[in-house]
């Protein structure tokens, strides 16, 4: 089987998603797959060949913080090699170099890759792909859609609002007053189509929030804000088609103040426990039901993890999001919540490259 690895991606989580093509592309087994790495730079070129292990090589290592090497130059500096973008809408057949292709494995984070564009280019091309189909990427990318989808099926969340840009163009004084007139402080504001907790900030009071609201901004047309509860955090991981499967509740134990993105990325300073100890059984029951039901309610296959917030002053669990491309790496969450529920990373992979053919 050829299978083609795309990874990197034009997100604010290109960096994560080096990383977890990295392990996937070191597991896959050799003498079953074909692998044909193939890399999309930040600015949307799309390089095979030689050039995605360079864009690899060139990773920012998080925890020198600075990049290592400009990872933008690779695509530029390629000599007779010259990247092309795979979507060149001069050519009469933009897709022919595909067509080879028996499986697309896209592991890429955020827009563009996990949020239904890339499955509907892989649709169009007659090529099976891992991972769900464009409506469950789609609303799975969508903090707003999401929550509306798992209200309708009854599924507990956060009290939240959401904005769009031009009314806080309009009027952000109205906006900062809607907040703190319908939320209490402290608030979670993000942008509503991002992950990696990628401009995801906490706001204690009105500076707080405006500079939240401004960052968040940044990063897409829409936000959601979120109340804050005194949480720990809870994930399930998701697997299959019409019947999925669901693994053991993990855990993730964090020393910041919540799992920002330098939590989960620079610092690594967030830790799981898997299967998740310090939660009754019935509950750990309950939370694998609840990540079935979310899973079906948005129509996902594949694969996704789900997570849960637990407030700890009430008792009360919340469902926060699912994620159709959780971090990948060997020792990211979702991997390790199948490797503790008996299925390991090489067997994770073949398994998703099986489903994504059935
Ligand atoms: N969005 C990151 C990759 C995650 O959910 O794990
Ligand atoms: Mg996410």
């Amino acid at each position: 089987k050829r299978i083609g690895v795309v990874f990197g991606g034009r997100s604010g989580e290109h960096e994560v998603s080096l990383n977890s093509a990295a392990s996937a592309l070191q597991y896959l087994d050799r003498e079953k797959y074909e692998v044909i790495p193939i890399a999309i730079t930040e600015q949307g070129n799309w390089l095979w060949g030689v050039e995605p292990e360079k864009l690899l090589q060139a990773r920012k290592d998080p925890a020198l913080g600075e990049s290592q090497a400009d990872t933008s130059a690779v695509a530029v500096k390629a000599g007779s090699d010259a990247p092309q973008s795979l979507i060149d809408l001069q050519s009469g057949n933009p897709l022919s170099s595909v067509e080879a292709l028996d499986v697309f494995f896209p592991i890429l984070h955020g827009p563009h890759g996990e949020d239904g564009t890339i499955q509907g280019l892989f649709e169009m091309a007659n090529v099976p792909y891992v991972g769900c189909g464009v409506l469950g990427s789609a609303i799975g990318m969508d903090k707003e859609i999401m929550k509306k989808i798992f209200h309708m099926a009854g599924l507990p969340l956060v009290a939240s609002l959401t904005f769009k840009h031009h009314s806080w163009e309009r009027n952000p004084e109205d906006v900062l007053d809607t907040i703190e007139q319908r939320l209490p402080y402290p608030c979670f504001v993000k942008p509503a189509n991002l992950g990696s907790s990628v401009g995801v900030n906490k706001a204690r009071d009105r500076a707080e929030l405006e500079r939240a609201v401004k960052l968040a901004f940044s990063y897409d047309r829409k936000i959601v804000v979120e109340q804050g509860h005194a949480v720990r955090e809870f994930s399930c991981a998701v697997l299959g088609n019409d019947e999925p499967q669901v693994s053991v509740v993990g855990e993730v134990l964090h020393g910041s103040d919540f799992n920002s993105y330098e939590a989960k990325y620079v610092n690594h300073t967030a830790q799981f426990d898997i299967p998740a100890t310090h939660i009754p059984d019935e509950q750990a029951q309950e939370l694998r039901a609840m990540a079935l039901r979310a899973y079906k309610a948005l129509d996902l296959n594949g694969m996704a993890r789900v997570d849960f917030f637990l407030d700890t002053d009430t008792n009360t669990y919340y469902i926060n999001e699912v994620n159709t491309m959780p971090g990948f790496e060997k020792t990211s969450l979702y991997p390790q919540l199948w490797a503790v529920s008996g299925l390991s990373y090489p067997q994770l992979l073949d398994r998703l490259i099986q489903l994504a053919q059935e």
